[in-house]
């Protein structure tokens, strides 16, 4: 085990250690305003939402080229950037003893104006850099689903869209380009000593282990700390709310946990995988989970955020869980006594509170492979289309037997204090016709089944009219399908 962490910022290695100040959860956002050269990150929110903190992380892939992701840095605990390279806004102009030339991205944020009062600036340019860095000239969705995590109130951002159109249409080489052996270099350099990290603190005990066993070992310990993934939700705790988090395990960094495996029934997404990964491979393979993470947070959240955090959060509005249910996923659960597999259905329990016991951890989400006449379908509604929590979500699934419901599953977010199954709705419609006077009735007694609360986002009365038109409206898209 080690106790400090290595990384690289401004073409070195830098090493911390941790004490009663710089904390194991100080945020890379905290740690960067402390330095002198590192100012152009802001602070707008602390929370994810604004984008004005966005970082680059540079991480070495299995063929050791480096990838690039753009991050909020308010959500990033300084551990989790172990062995990678931290890019921030000053990184990216060329410098000489003479001149500074600026980044393609930067001189196309001068050229279109895309810059007003400023503070907004670095953290764009940051979500513009990691777009040029994978993409080459990107299509107008994917530069508006990179600039959905980066608020400006001054631009309209139409000339910041025209920054992101002028810059990338290149051939791929910058500054980190001819830099990249060397900075490869270091990164190996670290990777060499590479060990799982204890942290303690005389208020903190911080752990990141490298492996599951050592990481199950850890939780049969200490089974009141707080597991970490893509520290999305638990990052608040720290910001927000100022918790001291007092034992941390950290599971961010355990390669096991990032795998996904194939059968032709069923894929295993590991509980590690942040969201852009699960969100490329649903394209094609579980439509209505990839429809559900176009419209889950930003880039920047979904680089970060895991499919098992997700799932542990247990939260009754996490996006995924009436998909996952319409899908009849089960999750994987270990502890050092061995693994067992809860059907996603009967895994949430009471508010936040679901089966899983205080030694197990999260290890995989198993999604079946529908049949080809399966539909399932994911539906959000929220105060607006991006970077917004549901307000109801719903996750259906249909299957027909020439016109009758043989099997349907109606989950809904939002409406319980769990992610909760209309029962009565379902046994109501299986075995009857799929016409619109048995949708009408199912409605009735989807108003009946959940007593929702009113809060900031919506009356319950709207809850309740929303839940039954959401059935109205799978209902009249698929009418006409696969009969
Ligand atoms: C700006 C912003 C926007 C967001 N937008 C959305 C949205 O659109 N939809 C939505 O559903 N959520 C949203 N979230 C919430 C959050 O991003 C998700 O819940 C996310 O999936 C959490 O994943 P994580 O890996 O970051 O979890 P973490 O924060 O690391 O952990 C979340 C919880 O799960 C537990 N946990 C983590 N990993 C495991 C494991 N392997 N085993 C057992 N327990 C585990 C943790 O202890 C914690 O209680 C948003 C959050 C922010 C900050
Ligand atoms: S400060 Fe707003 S997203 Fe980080
Ligand atoms: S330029 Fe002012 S917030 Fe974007």
């Amino acid at each position: 085990m080690q106790s400090t962490i290595s990384f690289v910022l401004d073409g070195k290695i830098q090493t911390l250690c941790f004490n009663d100040e710089l904390k194991p959860t100080t945020t890379v956002l905290n740690y960067l305003r402390s330095s002198p050269i590192h100012k152009g990150v802001k602070e707008g929110c602390a929370e994810g939402d604004c984008g004005a903190c966005t970082i680059v992380i540079g991480e070495l892939n299995s063929a050791n080229k480096i990838e690039y992701k753009a991050l909020d840095s308010c959500l990033v605990f300084l551990p989790m950037i172990h062995g990678k390279q931290l890019i921030t806004v000053e990184n990216l102009s060329a410098k000489n003893s003479s001149a500074e030339t600026l980044h393609p991205v930067q001189k196309a944020m001068v050229e279109c104006n895309g810059s007003q009062c400023g503070y907004c600036t670095p953290g764009i340019v940051m979500s513009l850099f990691s777009l040029y860095k994978n993409e080459k000239n990107p299509t107008k969705e994917s530069i508006e689903d990179t600039l959905t995590g980066n608020l400006c109130r001054c631009t309209g951002y139409k000339p910041i869209i025209e920054s992101a159109v002028k810059a990338c249409i290149h051939d791929g080489l910058d500054k980190f380009t001819t830099n990249e052996k060397q900075i490869v270099e270091l990164l190996l350099q670290i990777k060499k000593q590479d060990e799982s990290i204890e942290i303690t603190t005389s208020e903190q005990k911080y752990f990141q282990p490298k492996t599951k066993t050592e990481a199950l070992q850890l939780r049969n310990k200490m089974q009141n700390s707080v597991l970490l993934s893509g520290s999305t939700d638990v990052a608040l705790r720290v910001t927000k709310q100022h918790e001291l988090l007092e034992e941390i395990i950290d599971l961010s960094a355990i390669e096991e946990f990032k795998k996904c495996t194939k059968t032709d029934s069923v894929i295993n997404f590991g509980a590690g995988m942040n969201l852009e990964e699960v969100k490329k491979i649903s394209e094609k393979e579980f439509p209505a989970l990839y429809e559900t993470l176009v419209v889950f947070g930003s880039k920047q959240i979904r680089s970060l955020a895991t499919l098992g955090g997700n799932v542990g959060s247990g939260s009754p509005i996490g996006d995924t869980l009436p998909t996952l249910m319409a899908y009849n996923a089960e999750i994987k659960l270990q502890s050092v006594d061995g693994e067992r597999k809860i059907n996603i259905n009967n895994y949430f329990i009471a508010y936040r509170k679901t089966e899983r016991q205080p030694q197990e951890i999260i290890t995989a989400i198993s999604v079946p492979r529908p049949s080809s006449k399966t539909i399932v379908k994911f539906y959000k509604i929220s105060k607006r289309k991006d970077l917004d929590i549901s307000t109801v979500s719903a996750g259906f699934c249909l299957l027909l037997n020439n016109k009758s419901v043989e099997t349907i599953i109606l989950a809904y977010g939002g409406m319980a204090a769990i992610t909760k199954r209309a029962l009565k709705a379902e046994q109501f419609l299986t075995g009857k016709n799929w016409e619109r006077k048995n949708i009408e009735q199912a409605m009735e007694l989807i108003a009946k089944e959940f007593t929702p609360i009113s809060d900031a986002r919506s009356g319950a009365e709207f809850r309740t009219i929303a839940s039954k038109n959401l059935l109205l409206k799978f209902w009249s898209e698929t009418k006409t399908e696969r009969r």
